[in-house]
């Protein structure tokens, strides 16, 4: 039987709120966890911080009293959630570890998207994006080994391969160019709604994450990396975000948010690993139940449609956290050398894009480029960690 968040019963709002006893949840063994327990986690983080921010957003628009306490209700439980989650992250990972913790989430998750993505325009999307990333994660596995003399493999595993995709100095493109076209909300099926509010939520979550940790460190290499990233997350979040269309009600996007927080807890309680996790995406899912259920009444009386109007009749199958090298390779073989223009993409680099990265490099070399070539210096060669073989796009690893 195919699970529908709309007919399932929840636990009662009054009965959601925890006390301090509840809230100090033992953190992950950051040495044996599963690393794609740590990749949930933060989605999950990533999905509760986005869940209050919009709520906060949705009351400031908000004239009614009563509204405005019924949307405080629930988000002061999201609250609670959001402590929940996060806090299971042990304390003893290094900023940088878990920097390279949400670079992986970027890859594998947006991976699995655009798998998954039934919009051609909106695969194209993810296929673009997760190069990116995928190339962050190796500018600061390098950062890594420089500065803390670590192995990014004892947090990656080998589930996610660590090597060269489309240079990080290249993502530096006019503003302009960072807008997509949004996705038509009465023609695109209800699962793009949910993959574009799920990646824009997490790269939402990165971008801010960097620009509060960047400063944290001394060593100049890694404050201006930490700039440099920063800056193209804020790009990702444009692209991201503007694949939904902003015509949608208040209420709807509450109803898809409530949706989309059902479908990532079923899925992440039907494929953890880690039984103690698993009791706490359950418990959370129960909570969601209870939370959809308030905002199909308010889509109701004030958006004055049905939910099964916007809404997927059943939950599609379970967003997993699975090696997604072979695809990547693909990717990398064939996409490398795209940007975008307009809300397109192309393959040269054209005018607008060569005067932002002559603005931006001010005529000299990207903290992205140095950081390989001074841990190439320190430690005799650049980081990799090429499971599958040699680089799809023949990039030899330089010594
Ligand atoms: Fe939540
Ligand atoms: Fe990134
Ligand atoms: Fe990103
Ligand atoms: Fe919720």
């Amino acid at each position: 039987m195919a699970f529908d968040p709309l007919q399932e019963r929840g636990i009662p709002l009054d009965e959601q709120l925890r006390d301090w006893r509840e809230l100090n949840v033992t953190p992950i063994d950051p040495d044996r966890c599963d690393p794609y327990t740590r990749c949930r986690i933060i989605t999950m983080n990533g999905i509760e911080t986005e869940a209050i921010l919009f709520s906060h957003h949705m009351a400031r628009h908000c004239r009614d009293v009563e509204i405005k306490q019924r949307l405080a209700r629930v988000r002061y439980i999201e609250a609670q959630q959001q402590k929940v989650v996060n806090w299971l992250l042990p304390g003893v990972s290094s900023v940088l570890e878990t920097t390279i913790a949400y670079e992986q989430v970027a890859v594998d998750l947006t991976a699995w998207v655009a798998r998954m993505e039934p919009d051609q325009r909106l695969k194209q999307a993810y296929q673009f994006g997760v190069l990116e990333d995928f190339d962050h994660l190796y500018r600061y596995a390098n950062l890594y080994e420089m500065i803390e003399h670590r192995r990014a493999d004892k947090i990656v595993d080998q589930l996610t391969e660590v090597m060269p995709g489309r240079p990080t100095y290249l993502h530096h493109r006019d503003s302009m160019d960072n807008v997509r076209e949004p996705y038509q909300r009465r023609v695109t099926e209800p699962l793009s709604r949910l993959h574009a509010l799920t990646i824009t939520a997490a790269e939402q979550q990165t971008m801010n994450f960097y620009m509060n940790v960047g400063p944290m460190y001394m060593e100049p290499i890694a404050r201006q990396l930490y700039q440099e990233i920063g800056l193209i997350e804020e790009e990702h979040v444009t692209h991201y975000e503007s694949l939904v269309e902003p015509g949608e009600s208040w209420w709807e996007r509450l109803l898809n948010h409530e949706y989309n927080e059902c479908y990532l807890y079923y899925s992440f309680m039907e494929t953890e690993s880690d039984p103690k996790v698993k009791n706490i995406w359950e418990l959370h899912l129960n909570m969601e139940l209870e939370h959809l259920r308030l905002a199909a009444e308010m889509f109701r009386r004030f958006d004055g449609r049905d939910p099964d109007q916007v809404l997927a009749p059943a939950l599609p199958p379970p967003v997993t956290f699975e090696p997604n090298k072979g695809y990547i390779r693909d990717l990398l073989a064939t996409q490398m050398d795209l940007t975008t223009l307009g809300t397109g993409y192309v393959r040269e680099a054209h005018e607008r894009f060569e005067k932002m990265q002559r603005a931006v490099m001010g005529g000299e070399r990207p903290p992205s480029e140095r950081v390989i070539e001074e841990n190439r210096a320190i430690s005799g060669e650049e980081y990799r960690l090429q499971t599958e073989g040699p680089h799809p796009a023949g990039l030899r690893v330089n010594r």
